[in-house]
């Protein structure tokens, strides 16, 4: 069995991505520190506790378990927060991840995928975003998160190290099996807090900003599905192994939806009144990120059948209802 190294595989979309796998053949190795992870999440293989700022923990995981790959998901992630708390952002994602990078190297494993984000974009008002658009992030999360990027461009270049880095667009769903979902604490995330606020485990959802330059005034997002979005890492992995060069492909759908659509195709689905109140704009929220994602489709192969926001809704409603971990 082939072992991937797949750090933050005990988080939201980490532990999608074991799933997926698994079903694939591979084992996937999950090395995670479970500050924001959990380990009722981790089912598909070994668990690793760990931090990417210990190398020498790195180091001890890669030899011991000789990774032909590694999927890099461990960061952290809230817009927010980022903005609060930047040196916190880099220490953690750019630092934990060249010492991730330097510990694949010297373990000899060349082939990395990384979780990368449109949040690099920054915002660009009514354009489509794709692969070769600029990269001016607003926020110290997609700022971090180039950071990363660059860091294997250049050991790209010196031929130390292949990538296919993917730009997750606001990934949202879950495991249609139930077997993992998302579960995070805080949570921030859209999606989820409008379904604890609709059966009553939070107060009513607050809309961040209702006077962006949008149709309703709310933000615009492009929802892609998790299961589709770590199906795309599979590919990825598969085109790494086949010796193709290092890529970059955007994952979303094309699709924006504002705030109050979500919240409209929230109500549709669970057949339930949303709670929400309007408040004032978050700091380092985009007005509109959509993605263009012809490249992975064209070139990966890459079929997102679960990404309607109707879909997403009914997978996420039903983990919602049915699915929790210990905390
Ligand atoms: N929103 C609200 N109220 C809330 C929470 C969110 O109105 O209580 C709005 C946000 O302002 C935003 C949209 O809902 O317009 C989506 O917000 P999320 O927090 O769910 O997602 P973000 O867009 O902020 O962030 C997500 C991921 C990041 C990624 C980013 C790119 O968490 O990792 O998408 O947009 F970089």
């Amino acid at each position: 069995m082939s072992n991937v190294l797949v750090t933050g595989g005990a988080g939201y979309i980490g532990s999608h991505a074991c799933k997926a796998l698994k079903a694939a053949g591979f084992t996937p190795v999950t090395f995670d520190n479970l500050i924001t992870g959990w380990q009722d999440a981790v089912k598909f293989g070994p668990f690793e506790q760990g931090d990417l700022l210990d190398r020498a923990r790195l180091d001890e995981v890669f030899a011991k378990y000789k990774p032909i790959a590694v999927m890099h998901f461990a960061a952290l992630s809230q817009v927010g927060e980022s903005m609060s708390e930047p040196g916190k952002y880099w220490r953690n994602n750019v630092s934990g991840s060249l010492n991730l990078i330097e510990a694949a190297v010297a373990a000899g494993c060349e082939n990395f995928v990384f979780s990368s984000t449109c949040a690099t974009y920054g915002d660009q008002d009514n354009v489509v975003l794709d692969e070769n658009s600029a990269q001016y992030p607003v926020n110290a999360y997609g700022a971090s998160k180039r950071a990363i990027e660059d860091i294997l461009r250049d050991f790209e270049a010196s031929n130390d190290l292949r990538h296919v880095i993917f730009r997750y667009f606001n990934v949202a769903g879950a495991d249609p099996d139930g077997d993992v979902g998302e579960f995070h604490q805080p949570e921030t995330h859209l999606v989820p807090l409008m379904l604890d606020a609709i059966d009553g485990k939070r107060d009513a959802l607050t809309i961040f900003g209702t006077d962006y330059d949008t149709p309703d005034g709310t933000c615009i997002r492009d929802y892609v599905h998790v299961c589709d979005l770590v199906d795309a890492h599979v590919l990825g992995l598969k085109w790494l192994q086949d010796g193709k060069g290092s890529r970059v492909f955007n994952l979303g759908t094309g699709s924006g939806f504002s705030v109050r659509e979500v919240i409209d195709h929230s109500r549709e689905v669970t057949n339930k009144a949303v709670p929400f109140n309007e408040g004032a704009r978050r700091p380092g929220d985009c007005t509109k990120l959509v993605s263009g994602s012809q490249r992975a489709i064209d070139e990966l192969g890459w079929k997102p059948e679960r990404s309607t926001l109707k879909q997403m809704i009914t997978d996420a409603w039903r983990w919602h209802q049915t699915g929790h971990y210990d905390a």
